[in-house]
């Protein structure tokens, strides 16, 4: 039988136009290594005519009143749920991760979609008295200008969406290069947006990977606001070229998140969070518990169970519905991972289970490695500072509650953490002493909903947010307006 690969292409200005060097990609799947698609590998010259499209498209956009614009968006929420299905078991092949998690980033895009369709009546500004008679004080938001978005392959159309959608509600046209491992669920949400009748212009699309594409996008003139999610050495490589253009700059990074486990916790509950925290997405999301505070007087029978569950998660193809745990991303991600290993045996942390690249049977150019339990883990290792990005925990002991707040906020990043206790007023001493961006109590590290303010603080961003209203705050500018009714001249602080 011969299977035809479909060729995809960049959507640029309303056309849709292949790379101008002809090059392409293949979308890889990495747990099969079948090519999926074809996509256009584009460059400096692609980028610019997407750039001139959006500035071309932005004047327009921005004169069209915000609930119009958030009619396209409910149209795109509407679209995304009607494909639900066929976009996620379109997701599951290029991104590697479990079809019902796969399922659940489509639904955070139409959610998206909804929420900030929603926001196109509302955009609150503040009005405020004045501290003058008859002069009216009010503030309202207006757009960035274009914005660029560049978005990483682990949540291939929710974090897009979650760029996209208030960019679009605040009257920002936009150029988004998706992943380049994952480009057809970028492909998909543009589609989407296209048939909801986004104008032309106001969405492009640049496929390719970051050096070639991602690279110019950054450094062009015409972009006011670079948002991009992914790893901490390219974002603060955006920062440094940005302060060096002056531009905006919105950026979600790293994580290395714990889960708090105390000895009053309910410990099933905890293993479950744990479990589908850290082994989740094959431990790829930037919310992943890559790190457990155990209470000693816990230890060594959550340990125990923890390891039982671990070792009985099977690996295999998102598709399959028996599999818990898919293949990493790409080569580049399991090398990595692996790598890892060797750090933690140096330093004198124990491999509990796991440990290793896994094959699997039906699968063998599969990217897998085994989900894995580091113990005997001291906070200040390098398995316990730097994110490892894959299905691996290490366990760190404390003696309580005090501790485990100093040992999780004793990392460079700040994205999430989460505690288990039965303790109402421990939870809540553990919620005003960790310094992350969000907090769970009683449940894992990852759950994040979009009509709340999601980021991190320290290494993890640059104090902006994403969803929720914060997220209007990262795409729109404030505006202050004053009206002097008064026929003469007032000075403020001075006629007061
Ligand atoms: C990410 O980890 O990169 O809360 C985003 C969650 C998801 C979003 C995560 N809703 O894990």
């Amino acid at each position: 039988m011969v299977t035809t690969v479909t060729t995809y292409q960049n959507w640029i200005g309303g056309r849709w136009v292949p790379a101008r060097s002809g090059g392409t990609r293949k979308n890889i799947d990495p747990a099969s290594g079948e090519v999926l698609g074809i996509f256009p590998r584009s460059g400096a010259e692609d980028v610019a005519d997407a750039v001139n499209a959006a500035r071309e498209a932005l004047d327009a956009w921005r004169a069209k009143p915000a609930p119009h614009r958030g009619e396209i968006l409910f149209r795109a929420g509407e679209i995304i749920l009607r494909h639900k299905e066929e976009f996620a078991r379109e997701m599951a092949p290029e991104m590697g991760k479990v079809l019902k998690e796969c399922r659940g980033d489509v639904q955070e895009a139409s959610d998206m979609a909804y929420y900030m369709a929603g926001e196109g009546r509302r955009c609150f500004g503040q009005t405020t008295p004045s501290e003058l008679p008859n002069k009216f004080a009010m503030s309202v938001r207006q757009p960035v200008g274009v914005v660029a978005a560049i978005t990483p392959w682990n949540f291939p159309m929710a974090i897009p969406a979650w760029k996209i959608m208030p960019a679009l509600i605040g009257g920002n046209t936009i150029v988004f290069k998706p992943a380049a491992d994952v480009p057809k669920s970028g492909w998909n949400l543009a589609k989407a947006l296209e048939e909801a009748g986004l104008p032309p212009g106001v969405l492009n699309v640049v496929f390719g990977n970051g050096g070639e594409a991602g690279a110019p996008l950054v450094e062009h003139p015409g972009i006011d606001l670079i948002s991009f999610t992914g790893s901490n050495a390219v974002g603060r490589g955006i920062a440094v070229t940005a302060a060096r253009l002056g531009m905006r700059i919105h950026l979600e990074m790293g994580g290395k998140n714990a889960i708090i486990v105390l000895d009053d916790a309910d410990l099933d509950l905890a293993l479950d969070g744990i479990i589908w925290s850290a082994f989740g997405t094959t431990g790829q999301r930037c919310t992943s518990a890559s790190r457990l505070i155990v209470q000693r007087g816990v230890l060594d029978e959550f340990t125990q169970r923890l390891i039982a569950r671990t070792e009985a998660l099977r690996l295999g193809h998102g598709l399959d519905q028996d599999t818990d745990v898919g293949p990493l991303v790409n080569q580049e991600q399991l090398t990595k991972v692996s790598g890892y290993m060797e750090v933690a045996r140096q330093e004198g942390a124990t491999i509990a289970c796991g440990g290793g690249i896994a094959k699997v049977d039906a699968l063998p150019k599969g990217f897998f490695f085994r989900p894995t339990v580091l113990t005997d883990v001291k906070p200040n290792m390098r398995v316990a500072q730097e994110e490892i990005f894959g299905p691996v925990t290490a366990v760190i002991a404390v003696d309580g509650l005090e501790e485990a707040i100093d040992v999780n906020n004793g990392v460079r990043f700040g994205l999430s953490t989460s505690i288990y206790t039965r303790d109402v007023n421990k939870a809540f001493r553990a919620i005003d002493g960790i310094t992350t961006g969000v907090v769970y109590v009683n449940a894992g590290t990852i759950g994040a909903e979009v009509h709340l303010p999601f980021g991190g603080t320290r290494e993890t961003g640059n104090g902006h947010r994403e969803a929720g209203q914060a997220a209007l705050d990262t795409y729109t500018e404030w505006k202050t307006v004053y009206v002097d009714y008064s026929g003469h001249i007032q000075r403020a602080q001075i006629d007061a």
